[in-house]
């Protein structure tokens, strides 16, 4: 089969390559997905999940992408809640990855049925930021209706679902960003919006959410922005970030098999909408993830045509 490659941390997406490598097996309790299309996440080679297993072992030569939507074609011994045959969509396990490819492992629980009127395309780019918008806001974030939200990169992939979510929860939503992303960051829902680079941050109103999608100096301004009672929510990673009478809560997604069906609905009744900023096959997935001038939205590679 076809698939992307990468060997070399240092490179980044200038060392991907496009080889043929043998399609995968299902391991137990897995399904083999013939990937329609698939997504990738701009600083997944900076994650060590992507070049090491579950023990640290090194796993290069890699095939990245973690993204996925496409068609079950095997099930793994003992495999149940799938079927050959069946459209669906979700993630891989981070430390396994392989959706660059025209076909991948994954184990079945991480994935959910995508239904028939749902582009595998659209299916491939909601998976990680509806999951990750889904759990921030509402499991960690406990966020409320009538309450405040920061949503800082509200035009990005992530940011864009939050922003959505938060509004239909009946939340208010302050979107940050780059001062070009403000028409965006306001297209899909945010109240009110602060560009980082001419706005001071510490004029903001105080909230009782922030969704951090920056980490380090940002999350740190911005815990002083919180309520009592108010939490930090960041996706960036661990940090020192401390809101004064609140609490600062760091995470991963988890795959969720329901969470993603509560998404997917979204997405088919209208009130859900991803920034896909290019699609490209995966003939030229090298340069698509390389481009000569910058794009805004997320590159969604549409292995099969
Ligand atoms: N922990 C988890 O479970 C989890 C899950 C998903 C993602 N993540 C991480 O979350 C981060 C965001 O992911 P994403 O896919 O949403 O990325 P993204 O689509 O690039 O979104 C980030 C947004 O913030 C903007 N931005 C970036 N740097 C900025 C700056 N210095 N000042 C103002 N705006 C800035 C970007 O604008 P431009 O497009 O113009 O750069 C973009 O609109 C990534 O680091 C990703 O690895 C973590």
């Amino acid at each position: 089969m076809k698939a992307i490659v990468v060997t070399d941390q240092a490179a980044g997406t200038a060392g991907m390559r496009l080889v043929e490598r043998p399609e995968p097996q299902a391991a137990i309790n897995d399904v083999v997905v013939q990937v329609h299309a698939s997504g990738f996440t701009w600083d997944e080679l900076t994650w060590p999940s992507t070049w090491t297993d579950r023990l640290g072992r090194d796993r290069a030569p890699v095939i990245p992408g973690q993204e996925l939507a496409g068609v079950v074609t095997a099930l793994g011994y003992g495999t149940r809640g799938l079927s050959v045959g069946q459209r669906v969509f979700g993630l891989t396990d981070s430390y396994r990855g392989g959706t660059l490819a025209e076909y991948v492992a994954v184990e079945a629980r991480n994935l959910a049925p995508l239904p028939g009127d749902v582009d595998f395309t659209v299916g491939a780019s909601v998976a990680m930021p509806g999951l990750t918008a889904w759990q921030g806001l509402f499991e960690h974030g406990r966020l409320q209706a009538g309450q405040s939200v920061l949503v800082h990169g509200a035009a990005g992939a992530v940011g864009s679902i939050v922003t959505q979510l938060a509004r239909e929860a009946g939340a208010y939503v302050i979107g940050t960003g780059r001062a070009v992303h403000r028409q965006t960051a306001l297209d899909f829902g945010a109240q009110e919006f602060v560009a980082l680079e001419n706005d001071a941050l510490e004029d903001v109103a105080p909230v009782d959410l922030v969704f951090d999608v920056f980490g380090a100096d940002i999350a740190k301004r911005s815990a002083g922005l919180i309520r009592a009672g108010g939490r930090l929510v960041t996706i960036a990673g661990p940090t020192e970030a401390r809101p004064a009478g609140g609490l600062a809560i760091d995470f991963v997604l988890a795959p969720d098999r329901a969470q993603l069906g509560e998404i997917v609905q979204r997405v088919r009744d209208g009130r859900l909408w991803t920034n896909i900023g290019n699609i490209a096959t995966l003939d030229d997935a090298v340069a698509a993830f390389n481009p000569t001038k910058r794009i805004s939205g997320k590159t969604i590679i549409r292995v099969r045509p």
